[in-house]
């Protein structure tokens, strides 16, 4: 997830912004419209930044950066009188000043700003062998594929043509600005990632979201997939397969601190509803469903997962039971040993065998301290170590053997909602990697496994849109003096998670069990006042967990339970409907108990994006 802004129009530097009557309260020059449309996206990213000028004496002029948006120092431009620039979020490539936005082609005459992932780029590029690439990313590709559709005999030397054309060979999904010396338009194409115009009486904007140019307009238009359109100081003509199309003005009624949350009142209701794309983008071009295998760019010495022991995953926090779901992954699809450790209490242990054992890092910021140690304390041991988390460039990729990036996009919110969904995602597709090399899972049980998590982001999305089912639970039972969450086999961890986020955000007594413990000792705190939530779905060993929860119900406790779809237990108090999605139907049935916390914190008026004593990233032992 990246952040891009692009502006045209007639403000000059010492115009003080008087290019509307809108502008007429942002002084400044282009140089200066951009850069404070960038810092409103520092949300979506800031591994780097970087902008493109241009005016009509003036040509084109770079200046990119690693680092955050003010550590970008903006080339003055007298005559600019249109910009686009870029902060980064990395997915390809680490964060260095050459991997950074605008990208251009071998002449410096087009400048492109991307967000998204161009999937086949590796071939696109060995196609480009003549063209001189200065960086490691995807994005690359796009300055110099324009700059060949410009020169191509049947084109048009037209950058508009060039972008229709450069259009059909990119795979994946990509919203981009282009630009190009002595043009005064910037031509924009969406696929799949966000894009949108905005409409001023002298000027155009273009930017990921509304914020980076709420200041300047509130009039804007929503490109559809496969739109492209190219932005004058004049206006905005659309096209669509080739042909012009219109597109709906709408006018913004959100306040700029609401629309840098998309329009939600927090970033972690919004990262919830993120869900579904944050999924797509992890397995983005990572499934081979129909041959059963999945392509995580990880690579191991050969044998060593034919002779592989035990997997060991540590981590805290919810990371830490994203690994208990994957650990019952690996052993049902690698049929290898697999443990799971909280970090800060992991030590290699005698007995065991350092070179047939492999720890796995879970861990969205790839910061926590407490993992950290834990895999120093494993490479100390000689032991293999990886890491799975969502932060490129982070201090557990430099200390580990292998790295899978999760690609959730920036998650603000403390409490970990997308990152949880994405973190077993790609351990689920790590454990059939590893099932497939050792010979331990089928071609057709691969298949069925990756056609459950081809399904995740629809399922999820059918959740999300049950939100007002869960506002009315939430509001039932938010006075209640404990909750307890229960479930079996993969619902255990999803239990263990809903309790946490519940007491997290809420500050509410909230507990998770295996459900078949909850005779022995819990069942105790079992009163009226006190509801169970039960993981009654595929993979989690639903009718047994009900009878625990009947002895719940048995002692007057409420019982609010996420059933598969077609299901039925007619004595819950709530029952929510979860898609049939196989093995992550318990992924699925956590986007509930996420949108009960939420709402049950919401409904007490907690600091729901910072609850009081935590934070993000932890980075002391
Ligand atoms: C902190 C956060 C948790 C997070 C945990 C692990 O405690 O508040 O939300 O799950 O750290 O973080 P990591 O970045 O390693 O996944």
């Amino acid at each position: 997830m990246c952040g891009i802004i692009g502006y045209i129009g007639e403000i000059h530097a010492g115009d003080g912004g008087a290019a509307s009557d809108r502008a007429a309260d942002a002084p400044g020059s282009v140089g200066e419209i951009v850069h404070r449309g960038l810092k409103n996206l520092e949300y979506r990213g800031y591994d780097s930044a970087g902008v493109a000028l241009a005016g009509p004496t003036s040509g084109l002029t770079v200046a990119k950066r690693s680092g955050e948006v003010d550590a970008l120092s903006v080339p003055d431009v007298p005559d600019a009188t249109l910009g686009v620039g870029h902060t980064r979020w990395s997915t390809h490539g680490p964060p260095t000043d050459a991997n950074a936005h605008p990208h251009t082609d071998c002449a410096g005459d087009v400048a492109v700003v991307h967000n998204g992932i161009v999937e086949n780029y590796e071939a696109l590029k060995a196609e480009l062998s003549d063209h001189e690439f200065t960086s490691d990313t995807d994005t690359e590709v796009i300055p110099h594929l324009i700059e060949e559709a410009l020169a191509a005999d049947d084109g048009d030397d037209d950058l508009l043509a060039a972008v229709h054309r450069v259009e059909d060979r990119l795979e994946g999904s990509y919203a981009i600005c282009a630009v190009r010396e002595g043009d005064d338009r910037i031509v924009v194409a969406r696929r799949g990632s966000p894009i949108v115009l905005g409409r001023g009486e002298d000027a155009s904007f273009v930017a990921s979201d509304v914020t980076a140019f709420l200041e300047h307009t509130r009039d804007v238009t929503y490109l559809e997939d496969g739109d492209v359109a190219a932005l004058s100081p004049d206006g905005v003509e659309i096209f669509a397969d080739g042909e012009p199309v219109e597109r709906t003005i709408e006018t913004v009624t959100w306040e700029a601190d609401a629309a840098e949350k998309g329009g939600y009142e927090h970033y972690m209701r919004k990262e919830i509803h993120e869900q579904p794309s944050a999924l797509r983008q992890t397995l983005a071009g990572r499934l081979d469903v129909d041959g059963g295998d999945v392509d995580l760019d990880v690579s191991f010495p050969p044998g060593f997962l034919a002779d592989l022991e035990e997997i060991r995953i540590v981590a805290c926090g919810t990371s830490y039971y994203a690994g208990r779901y994957a650990a019952q992954l690996f052993e049902e699809l690698a049929g290898v040993r697999a443990t799971v450790e909280i970090a800060s209490e992991y030590e290699f242990g005698a007995g065991r065998t350092p070179d047939r054992t492999l720890v796995v890092a879970v861990t969205q910021s790839g910061e926590t301290a407490d993992t950290l140690g834990a895999i120093r304390r494993a490479n100390a041991a000689g032991a293999r170590t990886f890491a799975v988390t969502n932060t490129l460039g982070s201090t557990v990729t430099r200390e580990v053997d292998g790295t899978a990036f999760i690609r959730a996009g920036p998650e603000i919110g403390v409490a970990a909602t997308k990152t949880f969904a994405s973190q077993v995602a790609t351990l689920a597709m790590l454990a059939v990697a590893v099932g497939r090399d050792r010979g331990a899972l089928s071609a057709a049980d691969a298949r069925s496994v990756l056609k459950d998590l081809q399904g995740l982001p629809g399922a999820v999305q059918q959740v999300l849109d049950e939100e007002n089912q869960v506002r009315e639970a939430a509001r039932e039972y938010q006075d209640s003096e404990a909750f307890f969450f229960v479930g079996r086999a993969l619902g255990v961890p999803v239990a263990l998670e809903g309790a946490l986020k519940l007491k997290e955000i809420s500050y509410d007594h909230a507990e998770g069990f295996a459900a078949g413990e909850l005779k022995h000792g819990p069942l105790a705190l079992v009163t009226p006042d006190t509801p169970v939530l039960a993981v009654l779905t595929e993979g989690a060993r639903a009718d047994e967990t009900m009878n625990n929860v009947t002895e719940a119900q048995t002692r007057g406790a409420p019982a609010l339970g996420c059933v598969s779809a077609g299901e039925e237990y007619d004595t819950l108090d709530v029952s929510f409907d979860v898609p049939d999605v196989g093995i992550v139907e318990p992924l699925a049935a956590n986007v509930y108990l996420q949108l009960f916390a939420y709402h049950v914190a919401n409904e007490k008026g907690r600091a729901i994006d910072k609850p009081r004593n935590l934070a993000k990233s932890v980075t002391v032992e």
